[in-house]
């Protein structure tokens, strides 16, 4: 290969949107790579993360990580192999997991790059069930909620990444549980292949009476992937003294939704509502990686994804991720 002269397609960030973004707002384009310095890397990506949480990032303004610059390559997690090396401890053609996304290549330091094991699993897997979506259901069920043996958990947006590892989790640790979806596919997913105890349609059923059917003594613990009327639901149904833990917010991030009408309820019933952030829990991922790679090597932990091929697809697979519906099961990741 000829030093500096690889080239490397990347989608930008043009616009930022208002509402639900529009492939307008997103742009691809071709960059010229450097030549490598002692020290650094070149990769290429085979697999990049779309997540929810990149939709706070198109808004101005400060959340708990900086917004997308306009007119740059987006990054975000991804996996890939070493092309070139000027790092030692980053051989050519070792598998790395790098915040790198969107891109087909790129150069950086290797200190900014972790070597993962693809014997293990699949490489696409570190960014799914063994990466910081896995972590998030354990940390979430574990430490947040502190979920125990018989108590039963509804889980909204069961069939996604974070909502169907944390399904299949919650069931290994005794719960019984309840999952919703947004379409019947997605509802056949939960019952078939995670086999939760009960699964319904947010978007056909109405929640408040799912949970009142099938969780007649009240819920333990509910993990909130959406917010909205599932939210309200789930607090109508919570037990005294109840957990709540707050994941994601999903159905307000492309426009404001109502808050919870019910909240007065946590008074009532003494629940403890709480919040959390996998990447201030990233020190447990060894932990919880030496749970989960012996339980995804056995069949315990199904590794679910949709593959999107083509970086050219991504804009549209990230605007069709924050509909409802059938776009993706399990860990959406872009394929290359
Ligand atoms: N706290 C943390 O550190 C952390 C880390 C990772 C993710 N999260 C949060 O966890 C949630 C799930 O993330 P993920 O990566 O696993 O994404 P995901 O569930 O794989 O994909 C998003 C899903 O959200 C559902 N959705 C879209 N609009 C909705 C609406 N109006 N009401 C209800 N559901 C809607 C859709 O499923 P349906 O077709 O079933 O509606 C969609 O497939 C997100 O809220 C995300 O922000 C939090």
């Amino acid at each position: 290969m000829a030093s500096g002269k690889l080239q490397s397609k990347e989608i930008r960030l043009v616009s930022r949107p208002q509402g639900e973004p529009a492939l307008e707002n997103f742009a691809l384009a071709t960059v010229e790579l450097p030549d490598l310095e002692p020290g650094q890397v070149l990769v290429r990506n085979a697999f990049f993360s779309i997540d929810p949480y990149m939709r706070g990032r198109m808004n101005e303004g400060q959340s708990y990580v900086p917004p997308f610059a306009l007119g740059k390559v987006l990054d975000g997690a991804a996996v890939g192999q070493v092309v070139q090396s000027r790092d030692a401890a980053f051989p050519v053609s070792a598998w790395v997991q790098s915040l790198c996304g969107w891109r087909d290549y790129f150069v950086a330091p290797g200190q900014q790059l972790r070597l993962i094991d693809a014997t293990q699993a699949p490489p696409s897997a570190y960014l799914g069930v063994l990466g910081s979506t896995g972590l998030t259901a354990w940390v979430g069920l574990r430490e947040i909620a502190r979920i125990r043996e018989n108590e039963t958990i509804f889980i909204s947006g069961g069939a996604g990444a974070v909502g169907s590892v944390a399904c299949q989790l919650a069931r290994q640790s005794g719960c019984r549980v309840i999952s919703s979806a947004g379409s019947s596919s997605k509802v056949a997913f939960l019952k078939n292949q995670l086999q939760v105890d009960h699964a319904f349609n947010y978007r056909e059923a109405d929640p408040v009476e799912e949970l009142r059917k099938a969780a007649s003594e009240g819920l333990h613990v509910y993990f909130d992937n959406t917010a909205g009327p599932q939210l309200e639901a789930a607090l109508a149904s919570m037990r005294n003294r109840g957990r709540l833990v707050m994941c994601g917010a999903i159905s307000g991030y492309n426009k404001p939704v109502q808050g919870p009408r019910n909240l007065a309820l946590t008074i009532v019933r003494r629940l403890r509502i709480e919040g959390f952030i996998v990447v201030d829990h990233l020190h447990r991922m060894a932990e919880f990686l030496a749970e989960a790679i012996p339980a995804v090597r056995a069949g315990k932990l199904l590794h679910q994804e949709t593959a999107v091929q083509g970086i050219e697809n991504a804009p549209q697979a990230f605007i069709s991720m924050l509909r409802s519906g059938d776009a993706h099961i399990g860990k959406l990741v872009i394929r290359l």
